[in-house]
Protein backbone atom coordinates (compact mmCIF):
# COMPACT_ATOMS: atom_id res chain seq x y z
CA UNK A 1 0.00 0.00 0.00
CA UNK A 2 1.08 3.91 -0.26
CA UNK A 3 2.77 5.40 2.35
CA UNK A 4 1.17 7.54 4.09
CA UNK A 5 1.99 12.03 2.74
CA UNK A 6 4.94 13.05 4.45
CA UNK A 7 4.65 16.90 4.31
CA UNK A 8 7.37 19.77 4.46
CA UNK A 9 10.06 19.59 6.07
CA UNK A 10 11.49 17.56 2.55
CA UNK A 11 10.56 20.03 0.29
CA UNK A 12 10.60 22.99 2.46
CA UNK A 13 14.53 23.77 2.45
CA UNK A 14 14.79 24.69 -1.49
CA UNK A 15 11.26 26.02 -2.18
CA UNK A 16 11.39 29.76 -2.32
CA UNK A 17 10.37 32.30 -0.15
CA UNK A 18 7.19 33.56 -2.72
CA UNK A 19 6.19 29.77 -2.75
CA UNK A 20 4.84 29.75 0.85
CA UNK A 21 1.55 29.22 0.37
CA UNK A 22 2.65 26.21 -1.79
CA UNK A 23 4.39 24.95 1.03
CA UNK A 24 1.20 26.10 3.59
CA UNK A 25 -0.72 23.57 1.22
CA UNK A 26 1.63 20.83 1.25
CA UNK A 27 1.58 20.80 4.89
CA UNK A 28 -2.17 20.63 4.80
CA UNK A 29 -2.43 18.03 2.71
CA UNK A 30 -2.83 15.17 5.09
CA UNK A 31 -4.58 17.01 7.87
CA UNK A 32 -8.45 16.88 8.34
CA UNK A 33 -11.45 18.26 6.51
CA UNK A 34 -11.47 21.83 8.33
CA UNK A 35 -7.96 22.10 7.15
CA UNK A 36 -9.01 21.26 3.88
CA UNK A 37 -11.62 23.53 4.13
CA UNK A 38 -9.48 26.64 4.73
CA UNK A 39 -6.80 25.54 1.49
CA UNK A 40 -10.52 25.79 -0.32
CA UNK A 41 -10.54 28.71 1.18
CA UNK A 42 -7.09 30.09 -0.10
CA UNK A 43 -7.74 28.32 -3.61
CA UNK A 44 -11.29 28.87 -4.56
CA UNK A 45 -12.25 32.27 -4.00
CA UNK A 46 -10.85 35.61 -3.16
CA UNK A 47 -10.24 35.94 0.50
CA UNK A 48 -7.86 37.51 2.49
CA UNK A 49 -5.60 34.19 2.42
CA UNK A 50 -5.66 34.03 -1.35
CA UNK A 51 -4.86 37.72 -1.89
CA UNK A 52 -1.85 37.77 -0.15
CA UNK A 53 -0.65 34.77 -3.06
CA UNK A 54 -2.07 36.73 -5.84
CA UNK A 55 0.02 39.90 -4.70
CA UNK A 56 2.75 37.32 -4.73
CA UNK A 57 2.50 35.96 -7.83
CA UNK A 58 1.82 39.78 -9.34
CA UNK A 59 5.30 40.59 -8.15
CA UNK A 60 7.03 37.86 -9.66
CA UNK A 61 5.40 38.82 -13.19
CA UNK A 62 4.46 35.24 -13.30
CA UNK A 63 0.63 35.88 -14.37
CA UNK A 64 -1.58 38.62 -15.85
CA UNK A 65 -3.89 40.01 -13.83
CA UNK A 66 -7.44 40.61 -15.69
CA UNK A 67 -9.07 43.38 -15.13
CA UNK A 68 -12.08 43.21 -17.27
CA UNK A 69 -15.16 44.35 -16.39
CA UNK A 70 -17.62 41.77 -14.95
CA UNK A 71 -20.40 41.03 -16.52
CA UNK A 72 -22.30 40.97 -13.59
CA UNK A 73 -21.70 44.87 -12.95
CA UNK A 74 -25.21 45.50 -13.71
CA UNK A 75 -26.52 43.81 -10.12
CA UNK A 76 -24.37 46.43 -8.50
CA UNK A 77 -27.17 47.61 -5.58
CA UNK A 78 -29.54 45.05 -6.53
CA UNK A 79 -30.71 42.82 -3.60
CA UNK A 80 -30.44 39.69 -3.49
CA UNK A 81 -31.76 36.10 -1.90
CA UNK A 82 -30.00 32.87 -1.97
CA UNK A 83 -31.46 29.97 -0.56
CA UNK A 84 -29.30 27.00 0.17
CA UNK A 85 -30.79 23.53 1.24
CA UNK A 86 -27.52 23.28 3.17
CA UNK A 87 -24.15 24.23 3.90
CA UNK A 88 -21.40 21.99 3.43
CA UNK A 89 -18.38 21.12 1.26
CA UNK A 90 -20.07 19.56 -1.67
CA UNK A 91 -20.89 21.32 -5.00
CA UNK A 92 -23.84 22.92 -4.28
CA UNK A 93 -23.62 24.97 -2.08
CA UNK A 94 -19.79 25.34 -2.62
CA UNK A 95 -21.28 27.03 -5.98
CA UNK A 96 -23.52 28.92 -4.93
CA UNK A 97 -21.13 30.91 -2.48
CA UNK A 98 -18.94 31.48 -5.58
CA UNK A 99 -21.89 32.97 -6.70
CA UNK A 100 -22.70 35.14 -3.66
CA UNK A 101 -19.01 36.14 -3.78
CA UNK A 102 -19.10 36.95 -7.84
CA UNK A 103 -22.54 39.43 -6.63
CA UNK A 104 -20.49 40.72 -3.53
CA UNK A 105 -17.66 42.17 -6.11
CA UNK A 106 -19.93 43.55 -8.25
CA UNK A 107 -21.74 45.78 -5.52
CA UNK A 108 -24.47 43.17 -4.93
CA UNK A 109 -26.76 43.48 -1.43
CA UNK A 110 -26.37 39.31 -0.53
CA UNK A 111 -28.55 37.68 2.18
CA UNK A 112 -27.73 33.90 2.59
CA UNK A 113 -30.15 31.61 4.42
CA UNK A 114 -29.70 27.80 4.86
CA UNK A 115 -32.56 25.24 4.52
CA UNK A 116 -31.55 22.33 6.34
CA UNK A 117 -29.04 22.98 9.39
CA UNK A 118 -27.91 20.83 12.30
CA UNK A 119 -28.93 21.17 15.92
CA UNK A 120 -25.70 22.32 17.17
CA UNK A 121 -22.73 23.84 16.51
CA UNK A 122 -20.92 22.37 13.05
CA UNK A 123 -17.48 23.30 12.45
CA UNK A 124 -17.54 23.48 8.72
CA UNK A 125 -20.91 25.54 9.07
CA UNK A 126 -19.56 27.73 11.30
CA UNK A 127 -16.38 28.32 9.03
CA UNK A 128 -18.06 28.79 5.91
CA UNK A 129 -20.41 31.15 7.06
CA UNK A 130 -17.81 33.44 8.73
CA UNK A 131 -16.59 33.46 5.18
CA UNK A 132 -19.35 34.62 3.83
CA UNK A 133 -19.63 37.23 6.47
CA UNK A 134 -16.17 38.60 5.17
CA UNK A 135 -17.38 38.97 1.99
CA UNK A 136 -20.23 40.96 2.97
CA UNK A 137 -22.98 38.33 2.75
CA UNK A 138 -25.47 38.72 5.12
CA UNK A 139 -26.15 35.45 6.61
CA UNK A 140 -29.55 35.29 8.07
CA UNK A 141 -31.90 32.56 10.25
CA UNK A 142 -33.58 30.94 6.99
CA UNK A 143 -37.22 30.57 9.11
CA UNK A 144 -37.59 33.71 10.45
CA UNK A 145 -39.38 37.19 9.73
CA UNK A 146 -36.32 38.73 8.40
CA UNK A 147 -35.73 36.08 5.79
CA UNK A 148 -39.69 36.03 4.71
CA UNK A 149 -39.36 40.22 4.49
CA UNK A 150 -36.01 39.76 2.94
CA UNK A 151 -37.74 37.47 0.26
CA UNK A 152 -40.38 39.85 -0.70
CA UNK A 153 -37.99 43.01 -0.51
CA UNK A 154 -35.28 41.60 -2.78
CA UNK A 155 -34.77 41.60 -6.77
CA UNK A 156 -34.21 38.12 -7.33
CA UNK A 157 -34.25 34.84 -5.05
CA UNK A 158 -32.23 32.35 -6.53
CA UNK A 159 -33.20 28.55 -4.87
CA UNK A 160 -30.46 26.12 -4.54
CA UNK A 161 -31.23 22.86 -5.99
CA UNK A 162 -34.40 21.23 -6.38
CA UNK A 163 -34.58 20.56 -2.14
CA UNK A 164 -34.80 23.87 -1.13
CA UNK A 165 -38.30 24.11 -2.57
CA UNK A 166 -39.60 23.13 1.11
CA UNK A 167 -38.50 26.48 2.14
CA UNK A 168 -41.25 27.72 0.22
CA UNK A 169 -44.09 26.30 2.05
CA UNK A 170 -42.53 25.84 5.07
CA UNK A 171 -41.24 29.52 5.78
CA UNK A 172 -42.69 31.87 2.49
CA UNK A 173 -46.48 30.42 3.10
CA UNK A 174 -48.51 32.37 1.73
CA UNK A 175 -46.00 34.93 0.28
CA UNK A 176 -45.33 32.31 -1.90
CA UNK A 177 -47.11 33.88 -5.42
CA UNK A 178 -44.88 37.08 -4.56
CA UNK A 179 -41.81 35.77 -4.26
CA UNK A 180 -42.08 32.88 -7.10
CA UNK A 181 -41.91 35.62 -10.43
CA UNK A 182 -38.51 36.86 -9.18
CA UNK A 183 -37.40 33.22 -8.39
CA UNK A 184 -34.58 31.45 -10.28
CA UNK A 185 -34.31 27.72 -9.56
CA UNK A 186 -30.76 26.40 -9.87
CA UNK A 187 -30.75 22.52 -10.05
CA UNK A 188 -27.43 20.90 -10.01
CA UNK A 189 -28.67 16.89 -10.03
CA UNK A 190 -30.52 14.40 -11.67
CA UNK A 191 -31.51 11.38 -9.32
CA UNK A 192 -34.99 10.42 -8.99
CA UNK A 193 -35.81 10.69 -5.69
CA UNK A 194 -35.76 14.57 -6.51
CA UNK A 195 -39.07 14.68 -8.54
CA UNK A 196 -41.31 14.59 -6.04
CA UNK A 197 -44.05 17.39 -6.27
CA UNK A 198 -43.05 18.28 -2.74
CA UNK A 199 -39.95 19.79 -4.07
CA UNK A 200 -40.76 21.02 -7.04
CA UNK A 201 -44.44 21.60 -7.47
CA UNK A 202 -44.05 25.57 -7.46
CA UNK A 203 -41.16 25.43 -10.22
CA UNK A 204 -43.84 25.84 -12.82
CA UNK A 205 -44.24 29.55 -11.62
CA UNK A 206 -40.61 30.57 -10.82
CA UNK A 207 -38.92 32.81 -13.78
CA UNK A 208 -36.85 30.85 -14.64
CA UNK A 209 -34.74 27.57 -14.11
CA UNK A 210 -30.90 27.23 -14.57
CA UNK A 211 -29.48 24.01 -15.04
CA UNK A 212 -25.79 22.64 -15.57
CA UNK A 213 -26.01 20.85 -18.67
CA UNK A 214 -28.49 20.04 -21.94
CA UNK A 215 -28.95 16.78 -21.08
CA UNK A 216 -29.81 17.70 -17.19
CA UNK A 217 -32.00 20.15 -18.58
CA UNK A 218 -33.89 17.77 -21.01
CA UNK A 219 -33.97 14.87 -18.39
CA UNK A 220 -35.79 17.32 -16.09
CA UNK A 221 -38.36 18.64 -18.90
CA UNK A 222 -39.31 14.48 -19.52
CA UNK A 223 -39.55 13.60 -15.91
CA UNK A 224 -41.33 17.02 -14.83
CA UNK A 225 -44.00 16.02 -17.87
CA UNK A 226 -43.96 12.56 -17.41
CA UNK A 227 -43.73 12.07 -13.27
CA UNK A 228 -45.77 15.29 -12.21
CA UNK A 229 -47.57 16.40 -15.51
CA UNK A 230 -45.71 20.05 -14.33
CA UNK A 231 -44.39 22.05 -17.31
CA UNK A 232 -40.60 23.48 -16.62
CA UNK A 233 -40.53 27.23 -16.29
CA UNK A 234 -37.84 28.85 -18.82
CA UNK A 235 -35.07 26.52 -19.00
CA UNK A 236 -31.35 28.48 -19.24
CA UNK A 237 -28.33 25.74 -19.50
CA UNK A 238 -25.12 27.22 -17.62
CA UNK A 239 -22.24 25.46 -18.05
CA UNK A 240 -19.60 25.93 -14.65
CA UNK A 241 -16.37 27.23 -15.26
CA UNK A 242 -12.88 27.09 -13.39
CA UNK A 243 -12.07 29.44 -10.34
CA UNK A 244 -9.55 31.98 -11.19
CA UNK A 245 -7.49 30.45 -8.00
CA UNK A 246 -7.51 26.92 -9.97
CA UNK A 247 -6.62 28.30 -13.51
CA UNK A 248 -3.68 30.27 -11.33
CA UNK A 249 -2.49 27.02 -10.23
CA UNK A 250 -2.60 25.08 -13.36
CA UNK A 251 -0.76 27.85 -15.20
CA UNK A 252 2.09 27.67 -13.19
CA UNK A 253 4.79 25.18 -13.65
CA UNK A 254 6.40 25.36 -10.91
CA UNK A 255 3.69 24.86 -8.37
CA UNK A 256 2.74 22.26 -10.69
CA UNK A 257 6.07 20.18 -10.64
CA UNK A 258 6.15 20.78 -6.68
CA UNK A 259 2.50 19.11 -6.07
CA UNK A 260 2.93 16.69 -9.00
CA UNK A 261 6.35 15.31 -6.61
CA UNK A 262 5.05 15.44 -3.25
CA UNK A 263 2.11 13.84 -4.27
CA UNK A 264 4.19 10.99 -6.25
CA UNK A 265 6.67 10.71 -3.36
CA UNK A 266 3.73 9.94 -1.04
CA UNK A 267 1.89 7.53 -2.89
CA UNK A 268 4.72 5.75 -4.15
CA UNK A 269 4.49 6.24 -7.90
CA UNK A 270 8.03 7.42 -9.85
CA UNK A 271 8.09 10.58 -12.52
CA UNK A 272 8.06 8.32 -15.50
CA UNK A 273 5.40 6.25 -14.17
CA UNK A 274 1.94 6.60 -15.55
CA UNK A 275 -1.30 7.71 -12.96
CA UNK A 276 -5.09 6.73 -13.91
CA UNK A 277 -7.20 8.74 -11.73
CA UNK A 278 -10.56 8.79 -10.08
CA UNK A 279 -11.68 11.89 -8.49
CA UNK A 280 -15.21 11.43 -7.28
CA UNK A 281 -16.64 10.87 -3.58
CA UNK A 282 -16.87 6.74 -3.61
CA UNK A 283 -20.20 5.29 -4.65
CA UNK A 284 -21.38 2.78 -6.92
CA UNK A 285 -22.57 5.50 -9.10
CA UNK A 286 -19.20 6.50 -9.75
CA UNK A 287 -17.98 4.07 -10.85
CA UNK A 288 -14.97 3.21 -8.97
CA UNK A 289 -15.70 -0.31 -9.01
CA UNK A 290 -15.32 -0.55 -12.63
CA UNK A 291 -12.80 1.58 -13.49
CA UNK A 292 -10.62 -0.88 -11.33
CA UNK A 293 -12.13 -3.85 -13.39
CA UNK A 294 -10.67 -1.90 -16.62
CA UNK A 295 -7.17 -1.09 -14.38
CA UNK A 296 -6.55 -4.71 -14.15
CA UNK A 297 -7.98 -5.62 -18.01
CA UNK A 298 -5.79 -3.15 -19.25
CA UNK A 299 -2.53 -4.40 -17.58
CA UNK A 300 -3.68 -7.98 -19.01
CA UNK A 301 -3.46 -7.01 -22.11
CA UNK A 302 -0.50 -5.05 -21.85
CA UNK A 303 1.22 -8.26 -20.39
CA UNK A 304 -0.61 -10.36 -23.40
CA UNK A 305 0.61 -7.52 -26.55
CA UNK A 306 4.13 -7.42 -24.52
CA UNK A 307 3.97 -3.90 -25.40
CA UNK A 308 6.43 -1.29 -23.58
CA UNK A 309 4.96 1.24 -21.30
CA UNK A 310 5.75 2.88 -18.12
CA UNK A 311 4.49 1.41 -14.83
CA UNK A 312 0.94 2.23 -14.55
CA UNK A 313 -0.62 2.91 -11.35
CA UNK A 314 -4.60 3.39 -10.44
CA UNK A 315 -5.50 5.92 -8.02
CA UNK A 316 -9.14 6.49 -5.98
CA UNK A 317 -9.51 9.92 -4.76
CA UNK A 318 -12.09 10.08 -2.54
CA UNK A 319 -12.10 7.07 0.23
CA UNK A 320 -14.90 7.71 2.90
CA UNK A 321 -14.56 3.98 4.84
CA UNK A 322 -16.93 5.85 7.27
CA UNK A 323 -19.42 6.38 4.99
CA UNK A 324 -19.35 3.16 2.32
CA UNK A 325 -18.23 0.96 3.91
CA UNK A 326 -19.70 -1.95 2.12
CA UNK A 327 -18.31 -0.40 -1.09
CA UNK A 328 -14.99 0.46 0.19
CA UNK A 329 -14.91 -2.96 1.45
CA UNK A 330 -15.76 -4.43 -2.31
CA UNK A 331 -13.23 -2.13 -3.97
CA UNK A 332 -10.11 -3.17 -1.88
CA UNK A 333 -10.82 -6.56 -1.26
CA UNK A 334 -10.89 -6.91 -5.55
CA UNK A 335 -7.66 -5.04 -5.37
CA UNK A 336 -6.40 -7.63 -3.07
CA UNK A 337 -7.66 -10.70 -5.19
CA UNK A 338 -5.88 -9.47 -8.35
CA UNK A 339 -3.29 -8.81 -6.36
CA UNK A 340 -2.47 -5.33 -7.79
CA UNK A 341 -1.58 -3.72 -4.24
CA UNK A 342 1.18 -2.06 -5.66
CA UNK A 343 -0.72 -0.21 -8.51
CA UNK A 344 -3.66 0.60 -6.89
CA UNK A 345 -3.90 3.74 -4.27
CA UNK A 346 -6.45 4.88 -2.35
CA UNK A 347 -6.56 8.29 -1.06
CA UNK A 348 -9.25 10.43 1.33
CA UNK A 349 -12.12 12.19 0.53
CA UNK A 350 -10.43 16.32 0.46
CA UNK A 351 -11.25 18.99 -1.18
CA UNK A 352 -7.86 19.92 -2.45
CA UNK A 353 -8.08 18.71 -5.99
CA UNK A 354 -5.23 20.37 -7.16
CA UNK A 355 -2.28 18.61 -6.08
CA UNK A 356 -3.79 15.43 -7.36
CA UNK A 357 -4.93 16.99 -10.80
CA UNK A 358 -1.24 17.96 -10.84
CA UNK A 359 0.56 14.60 -10.09
CA UNK A 360 -1.58 12.12 -12.49
CA UNK A 361 -1.60 11.79 -16.11
CA UNK A 362 -5.27 10.95 -17.12
CA UNK A 363 -8.22 11.66 -15.60
CA UNK A 364 -11.06 9.18 -15.93
CA UNK A 365 -14.50 10.45 -14.89
CA UNK A 366 -16.56 6.91 -14.58
CA UNK A 367 -19.55 8.14 -13.71
CA UNK A 368 -22.79 5.07 -14.41
CA UNK A 369 -26.12 5.53 -15.19
CA UNK A 370 -27.42 9.30 -16.04
CA UNK A 371 -23.84 10.14 -15.28
CA UNK A 372 -22.90 13.27 -13.56
CA UNK A 373 -25.10 16.25 -13.90
CA UNK A 374 -21.99 18.50 -15.14
CA UNK A 375 -18.88 16.88 -13.27
CA UNK A 376 -16.78 19.90 -12.55
CA UNK A 377 -13.78 17.81 -11.88
CA UNK A 378 -13.77 16.78 -15.57
CA UNK A 379 -13.16 20.72 -16.48
CA UNK A 380 -10.83 21.14 -13.87
CA UNK A 381 -8.69 18.23 -15.12
CA UNK A 382 -8.42 19.94 -18.34
CA UNK A 383 -7.49 23.23 -16.99
CA UNK A 384 -4.25 21.01 -15.76
CA UNK A 385 -3.91 19.27 -19.63
CA UNK A 386 -5.14 15.76 -19.07
CA UNK A 387 -6.94 13.58 -20.87
CA UNK A 388 -10.15 12.42 -19.78
CA UNK A 389 -11.61 8.79 -19.98
CA UNK A 390 -15.18 9.47 -19.20
CA UNK A 391 -18.12 7.91 -19.60
CA UNK A 392 -21.09 8.97 -22.39
CA UNK A 393 -23.70 10.23 -20.08
CA UNK A 394 -24.48 13.62 -18.40
CA UNK A 395 -22.88 16.72 -18.69
CA UNK A 396 -19.26 14.49 -19.27
CA UNK A 397 -20.64 14.51 -23.20
CA UNK A 398 -20.81 18.36 -23.38
CA UNK A 399 -17.31 18.82 -21.86
CA UNK A 400 -15.25 16.21 -23.64
CA UNK A 401 -14.39 15.88 -27.37
CA UNK A 402 -14.97 12.40 -28.09
CA UNK A 403 -11.22 12.07 -30.18
CA UNK A 404 -9.78 15.37 -29.21
CA UNK A 405 -9.91 16.31 -25.41
CA UNK A 406 -10.30 12.46 -24.72
CA UNK A 407 -11.94 9.13 -25.23
CA UNK A 408 -15.70 8.34 -23.92
CA UNK A 409 -16.88 4.62 -23.16
CA UNK A 410 -19.99 3.65 -22.74
CA UNK A 411 -21.61 3.35 -19.51
CA UNK A 412 -22.07 -0.14 -17.05
CA UNK A 413 -20.02 -3.79 -17.34
CA UNK A 414 -19.96 -3.10 -21.21
CA UNK A 415 -18.16 0.02 -20.91
CA UNK A 416 -15.35 -1.63 -18.75
CA UNK A 417 -13.07 -3.12 -22.10
CA UNK A 418 -13.76 0.19 -23.85
CA UNK A 419 -11.89 1.71 -21.33
CA UNK A 420 -9.45 -0.75 -20.40
CA UNK A 421 -8.33 -0.07 -24.10
CA UNK A 422 -8.84 3.43 -24.32
CA UNK A 423 -6.18 3.22 -21.02
CA UNK A 424 -4.10 1.29 -23.00
CA UNK A 425 -4.25 3.81 -25.49
CA UNK A 426 -3.33 6.91 -23.61
CA UNK A 427 -0.57 4.66 -21.55
CA UNK A 428 1.16 4.01 -25.19
CA UNK A 429 0.57 6.62 -27.46
CA UNK A 430 2.37 9.36 -25.33
CA UNK A 431 2.23 12.08 -28.00
CA UNK A 432 -1.42 11.78 -28.07
CA UNK A 433 -1.97 12.04 -24.76
CA UNK A 434 -0.52 15.36 -24.46
CA UNK A 435 -1.96 16.59 -27.62
CA UNK A 436 -5.00 15.68 -26.04
CA UNK A 437 -4.06 17.47 -22.83
CA UNK A 438 -3.49 20.67 -24.62
CA UNK A 439 -6.86 20.64 -26.68
CA UNK A 440 -8.28 20.46 -23.41
CA UNK A 441 -6.80 23.21 -21.83
CA UNK A 442 -7.98 25.18 -25.26
CA UNK A 443 -11.31 24.11 -24.75
CA UNK A 444 -11.05 25.51 -20.53
CA UNK A 445 -9.53 28.51 -21.72
CA UNK A 446 -12.82 29.32 -24.50
CA UNK A 447 -15.61 27.84 -22.67
CA UNK A 448 -15.19 27.33 -18.70
CA UNK A 449 -13.51 29.68 -17.04
CA UNK A 450 -15.16 31.70 -14.75
CA UNK A 451 -15.99 34.98 -16.56
CA UNK A 452 -17.71 32.34 -19.15
CA UNK A 453 -19.80 31.20 -16.13
CA UNK A 454 -20.62 34.56 -15.30
CA UNK A 455 -21.23 35.74 -18.85
CA UNK A 456 -23.68 33.32 -19.07
CA UNK A 457 -25.16 34.13 -15.69
CA UNK A 458 -25.41 37.32 -16.20
CA UNK A 459 -28.13 36.76 -19.08
CA UNK A 460 -30.33 34.65 -16.90
CA UNK A 461 -30.25 37.47 -13.87
CA UNK A 462 -30.77 40.04 -16.42
CA UNK A 463 -33.90 37.90 -17.95
CA UNK A 464 -35.32 37.01 -14.52
CA UNK A 465 -35.00 40.87 -13.40
CA UNK A 466 -36.89 42.21 -16.51
CA UNK A 467 -39.67 39.31 -16.03
CA UNK A 468 -39.85 40.03 -12.41
CA UNK A 469 -40.72 43.91 -13.65
CA UNK A 470 -43.50 43.37 -14.92
CA UNK A 471 -44.83 42.31 -11.32
CA UNK A 472 -44.23 45.14 -9.53
CA UNK A 473 -46.32 44.28 -6.79
CA UNK A 474 -43.56 41.95 -5.87
CA UNK A 475 -40.75 44.63 -4.90
C1 LIG B 1 -36.61 13.05 -23.40
O1 LIG B 1 -37.69 12.57 -24.19
C2 LIG B 1 -37.42 12.51 -25.56
C3 LIG B 1 -38.69 12.10 -26.27
O2 LIG B 1 -39.40 11.12 -25.56
C4 LIG B 1 -36.28 11.53 -25.82
O3 LIG B 1 -35.96 11.48 -27.17
C5 LIG B 1 -35.05 11.99 -25.04
O4 LIG B 1 -34.00 11.04 -25.16
C6 LIG B 1 -35.39 12.16 -23.57
N1 LIG B 1 -34.24 12.75 -22.93
C7 LIG B 1 -33.81 12.38 -21.73
C8 LIG B 1 -32.61 13.07 -21.25
O5 LIG B 1 -34.37 11.54 -21.06
C1 LIG C 1 -8.55 8.05 5.92
O1 LIG C 1 -9.79 7.94 6.59
C2 LIG C 1 -9.85 6.88 7.54
C3 LIG C 1 -11.24 6.88 8.15
O2 LIG C 1 -12.23 6.84 7.19
C4 LIG C 1 -8.79 7.08 8.60
O3 LIG C 1 -8.80 5.98 9.48
C5 LIG C 1 -7.43 7.22 7.95
O4 LIG C 1 -6.47 7.52 8.92
C6 LIG C 1 -7.44 8.31 6.91
N1 LIG C 1 -6.16 8.36 6.23
C7 LIG C 1 -5.46 9.48 6.11
C8 LIG C 1 -4.18 9.36 5.38
O5 LIG C 1 -5.83 10.54 6.55
C1 LIG D 1 -14.98 7.95 -29.67
O1 LIG D 1 -14.08 8.11 -30.73
C2 LIG D 1 -13.42 6.91 -31.12
C3 LIG D 1 -12.44 7.26 -32.21
O2 LIG D 1 -11.58 8.26 -31.80
C4 LIG D 1 -14.43 5.91 -31.60
O3 LIG D 1 -13.80 4.70 -31.92
C5 LIG D 1 -15.47 5.66 -30.50
O4 LIG D 1 -16.49 4.82 -30.97
C6 LIG D 1 -16.07 6.97 -30.05
N1 LIG D 1 -16.91 6.73 -28.90
C7 LIG D 1 -18.12 7.24 -28.79
C8 LIG D 1 -18.86 6.86 -27.57
O5 LIG D 1 -18.61 7.98 -29.61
Amino acid sequence: MAKQASAGPTVAWWVPLQKRWLLAILLMLSVSTVFAFFIRAAFYSCDRHFEVHRNVVATTGALPVESLPSPLGFMKSKLVLLVSHELSLTGGPLLLMELAFLLRSVGAEVYWVTVQKPAGTDEVIYNLEQKMLVHGVQVMYAKGKEAVGTALKADIVVLNTAVAGKWLDGVLKENIPHVLPKGLWWIHEMRGHYFKLDYVKHLPFVAGAMIDSHVTAEYWKNRTQERLRIKMPETYVVHLGNSKELMEVAEDGVAKRVLREHIRQSLGVRDEDILFAVINSVSRGKGQHLFLRAFYESLQLIQAKKVQVPLMHAVIVGSDMAAQTKFETELRNYVIQKRIQDRVHFVNKTLTVAPYLAAIDVLVQNSQARGECFGRITIEAMAFQLPVLGTVAGGTTEIVVNGTTGLLHTVGKEGVTPLAKNIVKLATHVERRLTMGKKGYERVKQMFLEHHMAHRIAAVLKDVLRKSRRHPHTS
